[in-house]
């Protein structure tokens, strides 16, 4: 697919541009490091620092080093290297001192980032923070008395997270901040979410938090991976299949018969199979579940992608661009999914659903009610299936894209679209593979602590933040 360019970009990237961007103060944004097969996890070594008793840090030293890393605890021992990422573990951290800790520790290792640099926080779940007596050190935490539990150690957590907010908003050269939040019991499960959000494939995530919990246990091995994705014709349903076929699984394409060709060439491109399917249809859960369990012995991941825009002032919407946006946005997502629960076979075991919502879902939009309320209806979506899943061993989640180069963005009247690109911390729009990377991983067997969430694709945009 041809993308649209960023001449705005291009122009402050080179030598004049770059100088006159810098006197007038302009945003130069950064040229992100993207994935490469072959490529290291990092591009420097990796610092792990230690606030209070870190639980984590040692296993994570270990993940890192087998990756290939070299792993520092010392922001000496880097000799003047820049850093390919720091990860902070502050899971134990439930003082305010802790905080003064974490502090002296990270800015001087933040001011070593490399270009592309990754710098991840550990943190605990807030909620398991507030327990009294659940931190490392079992101090019930004090000042309020029987009843509160730990007030001081949950907003310690919490804090957390406005500090990874805003240094996602002070990092510079595409360098990313994120949160991990790990769940008591999460064990091994924190390695792959440790080891996508430094990696090369999670260019255009930052400043957020990501929860990660306990893994159930892994299905028994089948042949290839199936997954289906609904959408897949063109944008960014076509680079999902390309990631996920690329990750080895045979790519289910579906879409409305009416872009027949379009969505032969992306199957045939990705090796995968083509299947017409407007999931609006009556007829299309039956289909698609029979089509599933017949042919494939049950998909390993559903990608719910499909989504349509008709945008007009609330007032202005009438009846069809309602029900068309709700229709094919949020209902066909919720019958597909109940139908493929209800159906034997339809699924196989430790199946995984990804849910397409948008930051306007997060934030509201003007001119995209119907848009907007799809959107945040598929975050209700995951989060109720959430926990009936994780009884099954599934999980369901949901990725919210930012200000994305597509066709759709392309369209936009320039003014409106030069400042999407602009209001984000990385200061340009993310490509369709910056989303279908997400999409992938959370697809994929090694995100299996993740279950319910909303992890935002948008290089920290302003939007809803
Ligand atoms: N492009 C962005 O910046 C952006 C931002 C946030 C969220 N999203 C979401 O990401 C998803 C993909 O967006 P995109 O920009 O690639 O859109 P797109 O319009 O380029 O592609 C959408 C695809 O969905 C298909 N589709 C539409 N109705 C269908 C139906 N009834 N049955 C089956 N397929 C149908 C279309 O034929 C098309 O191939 C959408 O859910 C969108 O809301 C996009």
């Amino acid at each position: 697919m041809e993308l649209p360019r960023d001449p705005y970009g291009d122009l402050v990237r080179s030598g004049p541009g770059a100088a006159a961007a810098r006197r007038l103060g302009l945003p130069v944004p950064a040229r992100l490091r993207r994935y490469a097969p072959g490529q290291e996890l990092l591009t420097g070594p990796a610092l792990v620092l230690r606030v209070g008793a870190a639980p984590l840090a040692a296993d994570v030293a270990a993940w890192l080093a087998a990756a290939g890393a070299r792993v520092l605890d010392d922001l000496d021992a880097a000799g003047g290297e820049r850093l390919g990422a720091v990860v902070v573990d502050a899971s134990a951290a439930r003082r305010v001192p802790d905080l003064a800790r974490l502090r002296e520790l990270l800015a001087p290792a933040f001011r070593c980032t490399a270009h592309g640099g990754r710098v991840l926080v550990l943190g605990a779940v807030p909620a398991e923070a507030g327990v009294p007596g659940a931190g490392p050190d079992g101090e019930p935490g004090e000042g309020f008395g029987e009843g509160f539990g730990d007030v001081e150690g949950r907003s310690v957590q919490q804090a957390l997270d406005g500090l990874v907010r805003t240094l996602g908003k002070e990092a510079r050269g595409g360098t990313t901040v994120n949160l991990l939040r790990v769940a008591a019991g999460a064990g091994a499960a924190l390695r792959s979410p440790l080891e996508f959000l430094l990696s090369a494939r999670a260019a255009f995530v930052s400043g957020q938090p990501l929860l990660v919990g306990p893994a159930p246990a892994p299905p028994p091995a089948r042949g290839r991976r199936v997954v289906v994705v609904t959408g897949a014709a063109r944008g960014i349903g076509a680079a999902i299949a390309e990631v996920a076929a690329r990750d080895g699984a045979h790519v289910v394409c579906a879409d409305v018969a009416a872009a027949g060709e379009q969505l032969a060439r992306v199957a045939n491109r990705v090796r995968g199979s083509a299947l017409p399917l407007d999931v609006t249809a009556e007829g299309a859960p039956r289909a698609l579940a029979e089509h599933l369990r017949r042919r494939f012995g049950g998909a390993d991941a559903v990608v719910h992608n499909a989504g349509v825009t008709r945008d007009r002032s609330f007032v202005n919407l009438d009846e069809s661009a309602w029900d068309t946006v709700l229709g094919v946005n949020l209902a066909a997502p919720l019958r597909l999914t109940a139908e493929l629960l209800r159906t034997d076979g339809a699924l196989a075991p430790g199946a995984r659903f990804v849910c397409l919502s948008s930051i306007n879902g997060l934030a509201g939009a003007k001119g995209q009610a119907n848009y907007a309320a799809s959107k945040a209806g598929l975050v209700g979506l995951v989060q109720a299936l959430a926990e009936p899943l994780a009884r099954r061993g599934m999980a369901a989640n949901a990725v919210a894209p930012g200000f994305i180069e597509t066709p759709m963005t392309a369209a936009m009247p320039p003014l409106p679209r030069e400042v999407g690109r602009r209001a984000s911390s990385l200061q340009q729009g993310g490509l369709p593979v910056d989303v279908a990377e997400v999409v992938a991983w959370l697809a994929s067997p090694g995100a299996a602590g993740v279950d319910g969430q909303v992890l935002r694709v948008d290089g920290q945009h302003l939007t809803g933040a």
